[in-house]
């Protein structure tokens, strides 16, 4: 990959969230363990941000994409590659994976829609990353799910105006 991550967030024109290595290890440092732990990141785009990430993780992790076209993505490999119907259509495969990621997901009412729909106890964790004036118009649709317990990460190797918000299930 021609990417190569630095200290300082850097914009690539292939991922909307700026990428350091702070922000891919923790990410990484989020992933729950487990023998088989399956990571889904819904609208995945190019998979830049994805394929970085499973670089950094061992063979116990599977990072997969869901996109709408397939001609979308370029880093993940094609088996780890979900596609769906159009922007309305949700995939099967979030009922079967640990941990979702939205990074800039365009509206909140897809995340909405996959909360009611394929949510499932071995989901863990969903990884929201985005800007920080977008939250205000996600915050309640993590709240008002069983993933309602809310961390914004300090110090995460984010740029100043973009976040990352980890969603759980209260204790
Ligand atoms: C703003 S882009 C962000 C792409 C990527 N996550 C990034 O940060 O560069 C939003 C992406 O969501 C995808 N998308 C929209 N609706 C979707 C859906 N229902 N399922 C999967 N992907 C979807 C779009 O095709 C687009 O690539």
């Amino acid at each position: 990959m021609s990417f190569a991550s630095s200290v300082e967030p850097k914009h690539h024109p292939d991922c909307c969230m700026a990428i350091s290595q702070p922000l891919l290890h923790n990410l990484a440092n989020l992933l729950p363990h487990g023998p088989a732990i399956s990571v889904l990141s819904i609208g995945s785009g190019t998979g830049l941000l994805e394929s970085l990430l499973s670089d950094l993780l061992d063979n116990s992790y599977d990072v997969c994409g869901v996109e709408v076209s397939p001609n979308v993505n370029k880093y993940l490999p094609e088996q780890n590659m979900f596609f769906v119907g159009g922007t309305w259509d949700l995939c099967s495969q979030a009922g079967r994976s640990h941990v979702w990621i939205f990074t800039y997901p365009r509206e909140p009412k897809l995340i909405k829609q996959y909360l009611e729909l394929h949510d499932h106890v071995n989901l863990s964790k969903i990884i929201w990353l985005g800007p920080k004036m977008d939250w205000q118009d996600y915050e309640g649709v993590f709240s008002s799910s069983r993933l309602s317990r809310l961390t914004t990460l300090k110090d995460c190797g984010a740029a100043a105006y973009e976040m990352i918000v980890v969603a759980e299930p209260e204790p």
